[in-house]
């Protein structure tokens, strides 16, 4: 069968990642088969933006729903209101295809120096749930009086049953599915006496469900303390919008580098495109120097062939990302060495 691909490259490092990646994927499905997939490249971006004044076309969103996945690289330009990129393009499709379960593995590969010593590889290995459609990221709030001395900002978090429920559902479905069976929800329900509440209440019935889970709470801070502590103690997490957010870049870096940092945004039932995107930004201090790292772009495509079922190219993908990296001999500079973000993706196909 032949799975549509709509490629959204972006801004910065986005196109310098997502292109390789797409080259590693042809590579691997010559060589492993299981489908074929079919590259919709769509221009929408900062540049994009600037030409023609919108990010997304009118029928953009129709255009995007008739994909079976969206590849994204990333958005946002230094010269670019966020208004524009990330609120008008990153955040409206996680909530118009309902990609509620933002999941984000963080994984301590052999050959890579965690910043925290004596940590053996593998050691870290978990996987954040993150809610990706309403918390502290719905779109609700205001601002009054811009820039004068009585300037209010209100900014509202939306936490439902139903939005609480089936996250965290899925990551004690995720959780039952992994050895250690093991489920860490984070809020901060001392201090956000509604919203987070509500999601601890819905996270204490859904538990009952589970009893072969090993389930448990932190505040946030607390949390964040333990991903620098013992990040090995985590097995699977669900987190809110923001928490997940932040946590993740936490996870990224005692793995190493937001450079090898994946994530998928997942519509479970299949009626939208999940869309699959590196965690990082668009770095624009880096963009435009050949030098970013494209292994975070290249794992994301491994998350995308898991969800189209072709799972022998998936893994083939990450045995030979963790081939390149236990070797270490061609690495980027966020991980220490000298290699381009062409050496690197070449050093993947070569691996496959
Ligand atoms: P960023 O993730 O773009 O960069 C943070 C730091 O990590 C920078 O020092 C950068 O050089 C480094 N870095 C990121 N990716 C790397 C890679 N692949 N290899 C090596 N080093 C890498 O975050 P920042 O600077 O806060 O945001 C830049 C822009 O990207 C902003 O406009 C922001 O809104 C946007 N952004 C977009 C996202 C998306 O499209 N999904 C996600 C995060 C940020
Ligand atoms: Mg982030």
């Amino acid at each position: 069968a032949t799975s549509r691909i709509a490629v959204i490259a972006g801004d910065g490092i986005g196109p310098e990642v997502i292109e390789p990646a797409i080259q590693v994927v042809d590579a691997v499905i010559r060589k492993f088969g299981g489908g074929t997939l079919e590259w919709n490249r769509l221009p929408w971006s900062s540049a994009y933006y600037k030409q023609t004044g919108h990010i997304v076309p009118s029928d953009g969103w129709e255009t995007l729903a008739k994909h079976d996945a969206i590849l994204l690289g990333a958005v946002g330009s230094p010269d670019v209101p966020e208004t524009v990129t990330v609120h008008g393009l990153l955040l409206p499709m996680r909530r118009k295809f309902d990609q509620y379960v933002n999941l984000r593995p963080a994984y301590l590969y052999d050959g890579v120096p965690s910043p925290l010593k004596n940590k053996a590889p593998g050691s870290i290995d978990m996987i954040v749930y993150r809610e990706n459609t309403e918390g502290e990221y719905a779109p609700v709030g205001g601002r009054l009086y811009e820039g004068t001395a009585a300037d209010i900002a209100i900014q509202t978090a939306v936490f439902t049953r139903r939005g609480c429920e089936r996250i965290i559902r899925a990551a004690f479905e995720a959780a039952r599915k992994r050895p250690r069976k093991k489920l860490t929800s984070i809020t901060k329900s001392n201090a956000l006496p509604f919203g987070m509440v509500l999601w601890d209440d819905v996270f204490n019935s859904v538990k009952k469900e589970y009893p072969d889970v090993q389930a448990g709470s932190l505040l946030v801070d607390a949390a964040a303390m333990d991903f620098v502590r013992k990040p090995e103690v985590f097995d699977v997490v669900v987190a809110s919008n923001l928490f997940g957010d932040i946590l993740t870049d936490l996870s990224a870096m005692v793995t190493g580098s937001v450079g090898l940092a994946s994530s998928a945004n997942i519509n479970p039932e299949r009626t939208f495109p999940s869309m699959f995107e590196p965690v990082h930004g668009s770095a624009p201090d880096i963009a435009g120097k050949g030098i970013a790292n494209p292994l975070a772009a290249i794992l994301s495509t491994a998350l995308m062939l898991d969800h189209l079922t072709m799972t022998a190219a998936a893994d083939a993908i990450r045995a030979a990302v963790a081939a390149v990296l236990k070797e270490g001999k061609v690495m980027s500079p966020d991980l220490g060495g000298t290699a381009s973000t062409t050496q690197v993706a070449e050093a993947v196909m070569a691996a496959i």
